[in-house]
């Protein structure tokens, strides 16, 4: 199949990719010129594993072109940016922007959404936009850090449109429903084939943001009985063990922390509490959800304080700025959100994150990037952990040696509180040592 892929982000990149990998003659169109280059370079705009040995090995064209990228195409995908607007709508322009282009330069064909956008989108773009195409809303569920791994082995692929499209989503994915691709690196096919969820296109677009406010949801959840916890003189470790241990609840999006953010989970959300409100639905419980994340921070700046606030010239060692571990992803991160407050505090703050090499815009300037994780810990009153790295809790011994003062604030709920408490630090945090 010939596809143009609209958009070389997380989702466009690792769609192009997967989908050149299985043998599909793949173009992508691309606006920003600095990853033009670095992707014709071959070089990983994204820090993503595989994505190094699938440049390496596919015939990618890269262009800023759209008549080079739709030049043949039967098939183009739309993965550009969906972020949220001030009333927490999604912004949809350069979602519009690229499906006007795509209007005027391809040749009428299919049209896959891959963005998450609000329900309706795809059936306005249909009527509106692109009538001499057929439009499919073709969902991504992939997280960063595993792009293409859950590219090729997803739990399973939703697709919505017109009965007489299926055909061709099928045959798009056919390597990866049946998980016969040929591996990639280490990346092996799974022994179980992988369902496609053919629907319409609206309700393909409604589940997207179900499966990301669900989740939301369930970490909100966590962080508030963590809440609780602490307030109960309860061991909310134990707690979350009974709790993963009961297949209805699953194990994943257990584990307390300062609450979630990168680029989907609080847009999606926004979105989705707009779109429902749009309609003269309440949403109730998604509204509650927004408002614990936004809550959460809070709590755990003032339990900094609580320890830290009377003091002058204070230092902390800031570990982690990534939303979560795994990228370099600082979109909408708590631990860049967390900077933010302890630079208000007056107090120097030196972070480090293993991920993040380039300073994220939204970085105070105050704050110095450090190079590794003894520099930040360096004098340091005060560890504060903001990011999972499992590399943050493996050798607390050595940067006891290095800090100040003995105060360990974990907002992950990383460290055990007993192998602080050996290694020298005072221990406190979203999780806090409850011995009995
Ligand atoms: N990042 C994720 O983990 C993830 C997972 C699932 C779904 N999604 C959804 O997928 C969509 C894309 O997310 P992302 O994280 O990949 O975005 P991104 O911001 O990483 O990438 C979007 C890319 O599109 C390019 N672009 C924008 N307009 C363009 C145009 N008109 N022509 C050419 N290029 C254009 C941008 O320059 C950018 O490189 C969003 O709707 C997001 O919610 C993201």
């Amino acid at each position: 199949m010939r596809i143009a892929v609209v958009g070389a982000g997380y989702v466009g990149l690792a769609s192009a990719l997967a989908w050149s990998h299985l043998g599909h003659d793949v173009r992508v169109l691309e606006r920003d010129a600095r990853r033009v280059g670095a992707l014709r370079r071959h070089d990983d705009p994204l820090g993503e594993p595989l994505v190094p040995e699938l440049l390496d090995a596919s015939d990618l064209l890269v262009t800023s072109d759209a008549s080079e990228a739709f030049a043949r195409a039967d098939m183009v995908a739309v993965a550009v940016g969906t972020p949220q607007t001030h009333g927490g709508r999604a912004d949809l322009s350069a979602l519009d922007a690229a499906c006007a282009t795509i209007a005027q330069a391809a040749r009428p064909g299919t049209v896959v959404v891959r963005s998450t956008v609000p329900v309706g989108t795809a059936d306005r773009l249909q009527r509106d936009v692109l009538h001499r195409s057929a439009v499919v809303s073709n969902p991504e569920f992939l997280r960063e850090g595993r792009a293409i791994a859950d590219m090729l082995r997803p739990d399973r692929v939703l697709a919505g449109g017109e009965g007489g499209q299926r055909d061709l989503i099928e045959a798009l994915y056919a390597p990866i429903l049946g998980q016969s691709f040929t591996p990639v690196a280490e990346l092996r096919p799974d022994l179980t084939p992988r369902a496609l969820v053919w629907t319409d296109r609206r309700s393909a677009e409604l589940a997207k943001y179900a499966a990301n406010a669900f989740l939301a949801t369930k970490l909100s959840f966590v962080n508030e009985l963590a809440n609780v916890a602490a307030t109960t003189g309860s061991d909310i470790r134990a707690v979350i063990e009974v709790l993963r241990l009961d297949p209805r609840i699953g194990e994943a999006f257990l584990r307390p922390g300062l609450g979630w953010g990168g680029s989907c989970f609080p847009k999606d959300t926004r979105a989705l509490e707009a779109l429902a409100m749009d309609r003269g639905y309440d949403f109730n419980i998604l509204r509650a959800v927004i408002e614990q994340n936004r809550r959460q921070l809070d709590r755990f700046v003032a339990l900094i304080e609580g320890e830290l606030g009377a003091r002058r010239d204070v230092r902390i060692a800031l570990l982690g700025l990534a939303f979560k571990s795994g990228t370099a992803d600082c979109r909408e991160s708590p631990a860049v959100a967390l900077a933010q407050r302890l630079v208000e505090r007056g107090w120097s703050v030196r972070a480090y994150d293993p991920a993040v090499r380039e300073r994220p815009c939204e970085l105070p300037a105050a704050v110095a990037l450090c190079d590794d994780i003894r520099d930040a810990a360096l004098g340091a009153d005060a560890i504060v952990i903001a990011t999972e790295w499992e590399a943050f809790a493996r050798d607390l011994t050595a940067l006891r040696e290095v800090t100040r003062d003995d105060l360990l604030f974990d907002g992950r709920c990383l460290v055990d509180p007993g192998d602080a408490a050996a290694a020298g630090f005072r221990y406190f945090g979203i999780c806090p040592a409850t011995r009995h």
